[in-house]
């Protein structure tokens, strides 16, 4: 019996019959959520992945790509490892079914399997899907196409090797009602138990038309058919027939995640084979659901893959790893928006949790910690515990994001920055050690980054000890926001709303609303004499005050020394930018005679200059060199 501390996790393995997309990504993305959980939980984690790289379907897409099967899936195979390797997924194996252990795995298996007597030659006629890599009969077939695929679907006559799967239908049975964990969600478990007490057909597990495959050992003019090649993946990642003191510390496999798409060949026909070969089954499947885009499934034939690389460019890797398990329950299917993604990553990511680090950290710098009782996460960490272990990655966000949200309001009602309290610091960065920590699987970049600012270890061990005091320095900005509109300093005066055609960083071209300006290129710029120029009152101010503005969630009400006595009230739309403590004390450059505008019910009387990168992604005010006196004017 296998040792309770090892932790065994597999995704399915994919055909590398075109390049990663977010559905593939979403599968083993919460692979790698999961084997990092419990790592920190201080298990020994196995972590498989890989690819799927014979049968019909890939040596098609090779023929039509003018490649051989191999090549073909070489390239592509690699295009997967970059990609995981750019997600930051740290699997221990990546096994390609064309490795050589992974042949011998198989052949053996069907050695064992034939002698068994559970293999025996026949003649097969019936439907194939190609996509799918699967057999139909007529009735399950929708107006003659695949039922997943709704493509024509080929008719094959072919010599076959069968498995006695029918023999295993009772076995089977019997196997779910003892074992009720074997699969989830519940629903799709009873859907399974439903098919598999209609009654069960021998299968065909063997081709001879084709020959990119693994040779039958028994018949040489066969090659395997492509789920019984790939299934047993999940043996021969962990050394099942040369490192049998790994295979034995590891199998059965905790939990082996799979889209429903192919609960069937793992809840049924895998079950059936581990029978066959006396072999323990895994201890549950999970079948997750579709992400899909206006209600189709993500994939690449199906023509709308979103790009993993643009995604994460315009966010980041933790932006995608969170959003995608951050909504809709894991057994579900959940609708990807682009427009959401960046919602979530705005509100939740840098709103949230990015500012609550930045504000805490530039306070702790300035001000330092003094150790007290923390605020307690215990509540917290039991309920992520207990959702991590049923797979409710959306439940688990949540609990921590609430305690997050805690964090949040305790600073806002203690505000450290008036009272430099460095108890309360102190409270906050423990809390934010503990945040983080639980986040860590999610988004372990991120995490990284939060405990070398705090100097805490990610571990179970640091989870459950209070932070040690320590000199802080301010984090570096963790999640820039991205900006919807076209202009961050939208919402400024004397702007008239008109019709523009835009392009920004995230949106294609095309006519929308905006209240900012046309930019000014080298050519349209107008020129301006100095007397246009001198018209204008420009000084440097003191920020004495920051405020949020009542109304507009982008907006700074600021109160700003002008010198000799002129105090004003300027609004400033640097929220997005700038933690108030930033801008508190700070000189700047305003414009002070500009006629005074009402911004969302707040008189400003002048503005706040900053410089704007080119995408508008970079804001940042304009400070003197020296320090001089409030009042001083810029020629
Ligand atoms: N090669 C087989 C699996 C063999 S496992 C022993 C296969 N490959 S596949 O490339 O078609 O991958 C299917 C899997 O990709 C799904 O089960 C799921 O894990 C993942 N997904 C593909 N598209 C997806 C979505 N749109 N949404 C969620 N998961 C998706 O089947």
């Amino acid at each position: 019996m296998k040792n309770k501390n090892t932790f065994y996790v597999t995704t399915p393995i994919y055909y590398p019959s075109a390049e990663p997309h977010i559905g593939t990504a979403y599968t083993t993305i919460a692979g790698d959520i999961l084997s990092r959980w419990n790592t920190l939980l201080g298990k020994e984690v196995f972590f498989l992945a890989g690819t799927d790289e014979h049968g019909k379907k890939m040596e098609e897409s090779a023929e039509r790509a003018r490649q051989s099967p191999k090549t073909f899936a070489d390239h592509l195979t690699l295009k997967f490892k970059e990609t995981w390797k750019l997600l930051n997924i740290n699997y221990n194996r990546f096994i390609r079914t064309t490795d050589k252990d992974h042949e011998q795995v198989v052949q053996t298996i069907l050695s064992e399997v034939h002698k068994k007597g559970d293999i025996y030659e026949g003649y097969y006629e019936g439907f194939y899907c190609t996509a799918c890599e699967s057999y139909y009969t007529e009735k399950d077939l929708k107006e003659g196409c695949c039922p997943i695929h709704e493509v024509k679907i080929e008719k094959l006559k072919e010599e076959s090797y069968f498995f006695k799967l029918s023999k295993y239908q009772k076995k089977l049975l019997k196997f779910y009602k003892d074992n009720p964990d074997f699969i989830s969600p519940e629903s799709r478990k009873k859907e399974i138990i439903n098919r598999v007490k209609e009654g069960l057909q021998d299968l065909s597990i063997s081709r001879s038309s084709f020959s990119w495959g693994i040779p039958l050992p028994f018949d040489k003019k066969h090659v395997s058919w492509v789920w019984f090649d790939a299934l047993p993946n999940y043996l021969t990642g962990i050394g099942y027939l040369e490192n049998s003191k790994q295979f034995k510390k590891f199998w059965p496999a905790d939990i082996q995640i799979l889209g429903k798409d192919i609960l069937w060949f793992h809840a049924v026909i895998w079950p059936a084979i581990l029978f066959s070969l006396g072999l323990e089954t895994p201890k549950k499947l999970f079948a997750h659901g579709w992400l899909t885009i206006k209600g189709a499934k993500i994939g690449k034939s199906a023509g709308n893959a979103v790009g993993i690389n643009n995604l994460v460019e315009k966010t980041s890797v933790d932006s995608l790893r969170y959003v995608l398990f951050r909504e809709t329950p894991f057994g579900q299917d959940g609708e990807f928006s682009e427009s959401v993604f960046i919602d979530r990553h705005n509100n939740e990511l840098a709103d949230k949790l990015g500012n609550l680090v930045s504000r805490v950290s530039t306070l702790a710098e300035m001000y330092g910690l003094q150790k007290t009782t923390p605020i307690k996460s215990d509540k917290t960490v039991k309920a992520v515990n207990n959702y991590l272990e049923n797979l409710e990655f959306d439940k688990a966000l949540n609990e921590i994001f609430s305690f997050i949200d805690q964090l949040n309001e305790y600073i806002q009602n203690k505000k450290p920055w008036e009272t430099k309290d460095k108890k309360v610091l102190y409270q906050l960065s423990n809390g934010i050690k503990d945040v983080s920590i639980l986040l860590s699987p999610f988004i372990p970049r991120t995490a990284e980054k939060i405990s070398k600012t705090f100097n805490f270890d990610i571990s179970l061990e640091s989870l459950k000890n209070p932070l040690k005091v320590s000199k802080i320095k301010k984090s570096e900005i963790l999640f820039r926001k991205i900006d919807k509109s076209p202009s961050p300093i939208d919402d400024m005066p004397k702007q008239k709303a008109q019709k523009s055609e835009v392009k920004t960083k995230h949106q294609e071209t095309k006519q929308i609303t905006t209240i900012a300006p046309e930019k000014p290129t080298k050519e349209n710029s107008p020129k301006v004499s100095y007397d246009d120029f001198s018209k204008l009152d420009l000084k440097i101010g003191k920020i004495l005050s920051v405020k949020n503005h009542p109304n507009a969630d982008k907006l700074y009400v600021l109160e700003v020394d002008l010198g000799n006595n002129d105090k004003r009230t300027i609004v400033a739309g640097l929220r997005n930018h700038y933690q108030p403590e930033q801008l508190q004390g700070k000189k700047a450059v305003f414009i002070t005679n500009l006629a005074p505008a009402t911004l969302r019910g707040v008189e400003s009387n002048g503005m706040l200059l900053a410089a704007v990168n080119d995408d508008d992604s970079h804001v940042t005010i304009l400070t003197p060199d020296e320090d001089i006196s409030e009042g001083s004017k810029i020629r």
